[in-house]
């Protein structure tokens, strides 16, 4: 079919792009992401660059990306200000060294915040769909994120068309957009397999400034075999599940999960799929990665709903060859409704994702190492942390090897609190929080999370502070983490409470 939009090169394309100007690029992970544009967009800034004039933008995406946008704008110094998420190394070392401003949100707020005008006007639309219509039908790839609306709100649209995707994608999304308040209505979603948007997006074709032809598959990389400790942290968090489920905290059908990303999640979901005790269950989550594909063909899994497909290229060549099996099977929404708090709490979505740092008390940092260096954001774990049926977070009970221990006595940053967090997990055991007070969360903690080469360092502490409802004492709650600063270990902490 022949479009009625000019045919651009990648080079044409960045060409449109000012100085200044700020971009909603496609991506949710690097599944769905813009590749040649934003890589094209480079070029032109080491180019500008090169001859003595400034040329930076402000890049807003679903949440992190491929290396082709974060990485490449990042390397070429062509980032003003990023925001909601990324996990691209040369995009962290420019954070952490003050060049990108960046500021991390809540996924579910992105959209909205567009659409208030939070985060001012947006220049350009730079998506990659597998199909438009001349009459402005865009049908997405691998993730839909916050795509439509930057489609919707942006001044102008350039859609890099890949070919790599099949058009058969077509109605894999639900595309559903809130109007906003004071005439919000509630998001009509009951369950968890339940579609209420339309399959494309739909926009004014003269907005259109130009289409740019590719064949590029995503840019996702493997997930490592789980190992024993993240096997562990997988088999503890799937036996406390199916011990709520014996004690009839959880329905025996089952809730819906949302899982984080990364190995230790993929563990978690290998562990329950493998589990006797846990039926076939469904997710409400944000991200459907490699694990996820696995338990569906398994029948292990029975409907994911999520924002983005982020499988390994061979994991997704298996869903391209077998498209009906997978679309009666999954729907990939905009991240404001996957990640929406009303929608999480009222279908009692359980919540698993993994922390770089839990107190003894029982707050959560997922984001910075140390208190200062940020490692990716907080991503859409804060959306389901605090709406969850019951909120879980993993993480191993030694870093660094060995020099390092995640459970702390106060962390150094803080992102999900001591009210949102429920259970701990490490491949020690799991700590079960709820209905504790801060003293007995700080026992649980140590006793059953803690690696057992720290838990007299944790004891330690609990032996030096001072009294009161939150037992601890300010200028000895950070001793362990400056001993890490000046020795380049946690372990040797001198309490004055021997
Ligand atoms: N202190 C210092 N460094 C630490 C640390 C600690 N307490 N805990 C972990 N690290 C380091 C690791 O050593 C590793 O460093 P390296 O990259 O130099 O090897 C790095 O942090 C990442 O740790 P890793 O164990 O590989 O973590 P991961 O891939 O499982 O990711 C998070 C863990 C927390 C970084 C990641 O889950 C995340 O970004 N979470 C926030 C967003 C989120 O939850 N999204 C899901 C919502 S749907």
């Amino acid at each position: 079919m022949s479009l009625p939009f000019p045919e651009l090169t990648p080079a044409e394309a960045a060409e449109l792009i000012q100085d200044g100007q700020t971009i909603g690029f496609s991506g949710f992970t690097p599944a769905g992401a813009a590749k040649a544009i934003p890589r094209a967009i480079a070029e032109r800034a080491r180019g500008e660059h090169e001859a003595g004039r400034p040329f930076k933008v402000g890049v807003v995406t679903g949440a992190s990306t491929g290396d082709s946008l974060d990485g490449a704008l990042a390397r070429a110094e062509a980032m003003a200000w990023r925001t909601p998420y990324q996990s691209n190394p040369a995009l962290r070392e420019s954070i952490n060294a003050g060049k990108t401003h960046f500021f991390d949100m809540h996924l579910s707020l992105l959209q909205q915040w567009i659409r208030y005008g939070f985060l001012g006007r947006l220049h350009y639309a730079v998506v990659e769909a597998a199909e438009v219509t001349p009459e402005g039908e865009i049908t997405l790839t691998t993730s839909v994120g916050a795509t439509n609306t930057f489609l919707h709100y942006a001044d102008k649209v350039i859609l890099e068309i890949n070919s790599y995707h099949p058009t058969e994608l077509y109605g894999f999304h639900d595309i559903f957009e809130p109007e906003d308040p004071p005439h919000r209505r509630e998001i009509p979603i009951f369950k968890t397999r339940q579609r209420c948007g339309e399959n494309v997006v739909r926009i004014d074709p003269k907005k259109i400034a130009g289409v740019v032809f590719t064949d590029e598959e995503d840019e996702v990389g493997g997930f490592k075999e789980p190992d024993a400790i993240t096997s562990k942290i997988g088999q503890n968090v799937a036996d406390f599940l199916a011990a709520e489920v014996r004690a009839g905290r959880i329905p025996s059908g089952f809730l819906p999960i949302q899982s984080g990303v990364g190995n230790i999640a993929n563990a978690v979901l290998g562990a329950m799929g493998e589990h006797p005790d846990i039926p076939a269950f469904e997710m409400y989550s944000e991200v459907i990665q490699d694990s996820v594909i696995k338990l569906m063909e398994n029948r292990q899994l029975a409907f994911a709903s999520g924002t983005s497909l982020t499988v390994s290229p061979k994991v997704l060549e298996g869903i391209y060859q077998n498209l009906d099996f997978f679309r009666r099977r999954m729907v990939l929404r905009p991240q404001e409704i996957t990640n929406n708090p009303e929608v999480v709490r009222r279908i009692g979505t359980v919540s698993i994702n993994t922390a770089i740092e839990v107190d003894i008390f029982g707050n959560v940092n997922s984001t910075h190492i140390m208190g200062n260096n940020m490692m990716n954001g907080i991503g859409g774990s804060g959306d389901f942390t605090r709406n969850a049926y019951i909120s879980v977070f993993t993480c191993p009970s030694m870093a660094k090897r060995g020099q390092i221990s995640p459970i702390v006595p106060l962390c150094s940053h803080l992102d999900h609190s001591e009210h949102s967090v429920q259970v701990i997990v490490t491949e020690q055991g799991v700590a079960d929080l709820r209905g504790k007070d801060p003293g007995e969360r700080s026992k649980e903690i140590i006793r059953n999370c803690a690696h057992p080469d720290f838990r007299d360092e944790l004891e330690g502490y609990s032996r030096d502070v001072s009294d009161g409802h939150t037992p601890q004492t300010l200028n000895r709650a950070f001793a362990m983490h400056q001993r890490f600063l000046e020795t380049g270990s946690m372990h040797g902490v001198e309490w004055n409470k021997a």
